[in-house]
């Protein structure tokens, strides 16, 4: 049964008012929390894996779900997300032609991965840390077209600095390297890449930029144009708290020179039921007029779920209304928050998400909460450790595991999330156990 509080009448809920409308924008953080279907008596900390979604988006995905059953309706032109596209888009800084709502971050990656012209010789250079959704991806064209993958380890630690990582990937480019991949927010240490240098850097190279951002709408008020990127597949149901099964895919579909000046490179939309059945495109634009919708080459594939796709425009119309920029800040600010209590719970040496370099710090924070250095290797035991969280204490986060330069062996740590329906006693009650749990176990 549904856990699940059911207050589905957000007008019950005060707000303030501007112009006969609830205005998000100035409301409390603590009444914006009551917009969120939250278990009672749980403390979710691990928005990285799944949000918790408003309960008007569940709303709107019962009530078009509804709409669009037993019809007799055409749906094929919703399923183009045509209005959805553009209003998620602006939020994003790009057009309706360069955004498609796909099903979650993995889909994106593949049809992003797949629909690169790669060739036998050519190399992706990306790292370790990526998600299983990009090395398998990357591993398959690795075994079908006979490219190389140069995968390198990312720092681990509160001391990392940009410019370490940043140089990890210059030298890792050759002669033959052709496309840069790196996640926006990395799943395992939290760490915010140093995406505008990467980007700037593949320019630098003439490289192409394949970034997986599934943990970045939501988290950070962005603006994709402006980072560079070529590609980014994203998640909707993480940070952005739509509906499972959502997900974004930006295509860089025109040249801004200021931001990207390299060609657009080639692009296969694969998985498409709009790309021409004789003949080819228009060749790619070399301006920032569009030749062509990328986009609906990417969106139209088939009868999509518009109940979904409704609710995740839905989701990001209330982001849009809070401010994404006001709320980048209350994540981060809750994520310093939380830092610092681990750091003085666990100790700093605990850290392995970035702390020093306030760059790449993220909302994600990993550590080590034994104290034997050696349990760090010690899968059995911070997965009861995350267990215990959970069934004794409600309390959700999630364990890691990753390489880290120099070790013989992966190591594992413990994640949590800070999001902007958490608060600072969630973090208290979180970290209190937390230290008292290792304690006990250590
Ligand atoms: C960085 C990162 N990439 C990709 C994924 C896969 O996301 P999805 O489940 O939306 O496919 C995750 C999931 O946690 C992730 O954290």
């Amino acid at each position: 049964m549904s856990q699940v509080a059911h207050t589905t009448d957000v007008d019950d809920i005060p707000f303030p008012v501007q112009q006969g409308k609830r205005d998000l924008r100035h409301a409390s953080w603590e009444r914006i929390r009551e917009l969120f279907a939250l278990t009672p008596g749980a403390i979710h900390l691990n928005t990285g894996t799944i949000g918790a979604m408003p309960h008007e988006v569940l709303d709107t995905v019962d009530r078009v779900t509804r709409e669009w059953t037993g019809g007799l309706m055409d749906i094929y032109p919703p399923s183009m997300y045509t209005e959805h596209r553009e209003a998620i888009g602006r939020a994003f800084g790009v057009d309706q032609d360069e955004m498609v709502i796909c099903h979650n971050a993995t889909e994106g990656m593949a049809r992003i991965v797949h629909g690169l012209d790669l060739h036998e010789g050519d190399e992706v250079v990306t790292t370790t840390h990526e998600c299983y959704s990009v090395l398998s991806n990357f591993n398959l064209v690795r075994n079908r077209h006979g490219i190389s993958m140069k995968t390198v380890t990312l720092p681990s630690g509160p001391d990392v600095r940009a410019e370490d990582i940043v140089a990890l990937f210059e030298d890792a480019i050759t002669e033959r390297t052709k496309v840069l991949a790196f996640a926006a927010v990395t799943l395992f240490t939290g760490t915010m890449m140093p995406m505008r240098q990467l980007c700037e850097l593949a320019q630098r190279h003439g490289l192409i930029t394949v970034v997986d951002g599934a943990l970045l709408p939501g988290m950070l008020d962005c603006d994709l144009r402006a980072l560079g990127v070529d590609f980014m597949s994203c998640s909707g149901s993480k940070f952005q708290c739509g509906p499972l099964g959502t997900g974004l895919l930006y295509a860089r579909n025109k040249i801004y020179p200021e931001y990207n000046p390299l060609p657009l490179p080639t692009f296969w939309p694969i998985i498409s039921t709009w790309y021409p059945m004789m003949g080819s495109p228009p060749p790619r634009t070399m301006t920032s007029v569009e030749s062509d919708n990328m986009g609906d080459y990417l969106q139209s594939a088939g009868s999509a779920s518009i109940a979904r796709g409704a609710a995740l425009a839905k989701a990001c119309e209330i982001w849009d209304e809070i401010g994404r920029d006001r709320i980048e800040r209350r994540i981060m600010e809750l994520g310093d928050y939380a830092r610092e209590r681990i750091a003085t719970a666990f100790g700093e040496k605990s850290l392995y998400s970035p702390h020093e370099d306030t760059r790449l710090r993220s909302p994600l924070i990993a550590f080590h909460p034994f104290r034997d250095p050696e349990d760090a290797w010690n899968i059995k035991k911070i997965s009861a450790f995350v267990s215990r969280l959970e069934e004794e204490h409600r309390i959700w986060v999630r364990w890691t595991e990753f390489d880290v330069p120099g070790s013989p062996h992966q190591h594992y740590a413990a994640r949590i999330c800070t999001h902007l329906f958490n608060n600072r006693d969630d973090i208290d009650i979180a970290v209190d156990t937390m230290a008292r749990l290792a304690g006990e176990m250590s």
